[in-house]
């Protein structure tokens, strides 16, 4: 009896996504203990959480009864905090768990789903989970979407959803309010996967519900430094909402990653202010990346810098980093041109970062 036949083909064939190693995985790998190693690979905060989140873990009295599968507290904070009704509000086990739901709601073999490359790499691997068609409309040369392609695309496929992540993944740039409202137009679902909007400072989170087909997509990953404790949210229309609270796992928000995002609610205004510091950091550190012959740095709305590497080969660069405990992402494919991917840090280890580099452009 041959069991393995029993897998879908579309599964089997499928490209695994290749996700970040952890710290104890990275320092055991590498021989280097994890005080020392230079994170910069996630887009992670290097703040860590807010202040008060230790506390409200240790002090937190039901971890051994299930969390509220209707999300009740959490939904009310954030609808306080954001703005909009609850009812428009589901909390996901990250945002990616949301991206997952959203498609299982709308994507099955036959359709199709839009992203525009070099972008998040989640869209188009979930698509291959659900069966759908992956239909990439390239950016420009400068990174910006291709407005007028989408809507080619659209017409073409009839694909069921746009992702945009604005900021974008791993260019940095934002997509501007008057290209949503073009795209809204279309006969699509757009989803603006606003991850990093805390750090650009430009949303279109107040659009929800004036839209049909309009969805938003946030997270305490990176802006309250939860990303070990998964959770996200969407504001998303009615008529959707509704599919997706069928199909969520009841108790995918765990009784720690509520407690610990009703408390960063609590302590927005320390998060608000960490936030000012990486954006003022990740501008200095920009300036120091412009100076480095053999780099170009693009300009960054979030909490990263893509940078390209004229100097020689990217993966050399990044191997060679790694060797000294600094780690940054990179890239092998053409839309990327060669580069390497700088989550913002703290400014001693920027130093370290650009000492390093400065010795080991040269050599490339
Ligand atoms: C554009 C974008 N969307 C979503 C996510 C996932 O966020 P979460 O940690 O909430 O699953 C990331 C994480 O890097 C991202 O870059």
């Amino acid at each position: 009896m041959n069991v393995e036949q029993f897998v879908r083909p579309d599964i089997a064939a499928l490209e695994p996504y290749t996700p970040i190693q952890p710290l104890d995985v990275l320092s055991e790998n590498l021989g280097i203990p994890i005080a020392d190693l230079i994170k910069l690979d996630a887009n992670e905060n290097p703040f860590g959480p807010a202040p008060g989140v230790l506390k409200a873990l240790a002090s937190e009295p039901h971890y051994a009864i299930y969390p509220d599968p209707d999300q009740l507290r959490l939904r009310r904070a954030i609808s306080a905090w954001i703005g909009h009704p609850i009812e428009r509000i589901i909390c996901g086990n990250g945002s990616d768990e949301l991206i997952d739901l959203l498609m299982r709601v709308l994507v099955q073999p036959g359709t199709s789903v839009i992203a525009c490359p070099p972008t998040f790499g989640m869209y188009s691997f979930n698509t291959g989970v659900v069966g759908g068609e992956f239909v990439a409309v390239p950016r420009l040369a400068d990174y910006s979407i291709d407005v007028a392609g989408i809507a080619a695309a659209v017409e073409r496929t009839s694909a069921r959803m746009v992702f945009l992540p604005s900021p974008n993944n791993p260019t940095g740039n934002s997509v501007s309010r008057a290209s949503v409202e073009q795209l809204l137009a279309l006969p699509t679902v757009l989803v603006l996967d606003e991850a990093y909007a805390e750090f650009s400072g430009t949303s279109v989170a107040d659009m929800v519900g004036h839209y049909p087909n309009l969805v938003v997509l946030r997270t305490f990953s990176k802006w309250a430094g939860l990303a070990g404790l998964r959770i996200g949210y969407g504001l998303l229309p009615e008529w959707l909402i509704q599919h997706v609270w069928k199909i969520k796992p009841p108790y995918n928000i765990n009784v720690a990653a509520e407690a610990a995002a009703l408390r960063s609610l609590a302590e927005a205004d320390i998060l608000q202010e960490r936030v000012a510091q990486i954006c003022a950091e990740r501008e200095r550190l920009y300036a120091a990346l412009v100076e480095l012959p053999g780099l170009q740095p693009f300009p960054s709305q979030a909490n990263f810098i893509l940078c390209q590497v004229t100097a020689g080969d990217a993966a050399t660069l990044k191997h060679k980093l790694m060797q000294q405990g600094i780690l940054v992402r990179y890239y092998r494919n053409a839309e990327l041109r060669n580069c390497i991917r700088i989550s913002v840090g703290m400014p001693e280890q920027h130093e370290r970062l650009l000492s390093a580099l400065s010795a080991l452009l040269p050599t490339l």
